[in-house]
């Protein structure tokens, strides 16, 4: 299993959201934004239920395996994440993000998702309050934080989203905890750098970072620094 730390001061991980991939040219497309510097890749996983759109499941994580050894965060938008997180270790994931919303108790599948030695990570909506997933921080490896309504990519992002990153970052360095904070939906060149200034580790870019002509240049401007 392949993880990263916290990143650099002043600096974010880039994950390109594969969800804005052309999946006709999927190994073409992760040689691509590995390329052009991505840190890991963001696997949106969607079950038509717990959002309105349908996307992959482990069959297509387990091909993207197959690419590159660059870590892998499957983020599961679906209602019953507990049914799958074993085959979705199966394929290869590096983290699975479940959904705080999610039907399955959470507790309960974040422990299975540790037993197969999977990174654990929990993710919330951007209309649910920021305490449901408080008592679930001493066990997560990593927080999503939902900047648009999930379900699809090219959404206006939600600037709500940076109170909660700058809570949770602040909530972290009281506890002495050491989860990476993620956020996802319309990032770009001005709400990413917003968004790592507030504590985010992590961006997830899909429709902006791979609709770039520049794919490495728009990266390096997620990640910050010099
Ligand atoms: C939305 C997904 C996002 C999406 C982001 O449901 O979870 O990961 O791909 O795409 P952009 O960057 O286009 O908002
Ligand atoms: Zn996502």
């Amino acid at each position: 299993m392949n993880w990263l730390p916290r990143p650099a001061d002043g600096t974010a991980w880039v994950a390109p959201s594969l969800l804005a991939a052309d999946f006709a040219d999927l190994r073409g497309e992760v040689a691509s934004v590995a390329g052009a510097g991505a840190d890991l890749l963001h696997l949106d996983v969607m079950d038509g239920h717990f959002v309105p759109n349908l996307t992959f499941g482990p069959f297509i994580c387990g091909a993207v395996r197959r690419t590159t050894d660059l870590p892998l965060d499957a983020h599961l938008m679906i209602s019953h994440p507990d049914r799958y997180v074993e085959a979705f270790a199966g394929a290869g994931v590096d983290a699975l993000t479940i959904h705080v919303e999610a039907e399955s108790p959470v507790g309960t599948t974040l422990g299975q998702i540790g037993r197969l030695g999977v990174r654990k990570g929990l993710s919330l909506n951007p209309g649910t309050d920021l305490a449901t997933v408080l008592p679930h921080l001493p066990a997560l490896d990593l927080v999503l934080v939902m900047s648009v309504q999930p379900g699809f990519g090219g959404q206006e992002f939600d600037p709500a989203a940076v109170d909660k990153i700058a809570a949770l970052a602040e909530r972290r360095e009281a506890e002495g905890d050491d989860f990476l904070i993620s956020v996802d939906g319309g990032i770009n060149h001005e709400t990413g750098p917003v968004c790592r200034e507030a504590g985010a580790d992590i961006l997830v870019s899909g429709s902006w970072l791979f609709g770039a002509d520049d794919r490495a240049a728009h990266a390096a401007l997620l990640r910050g620094g010099s």
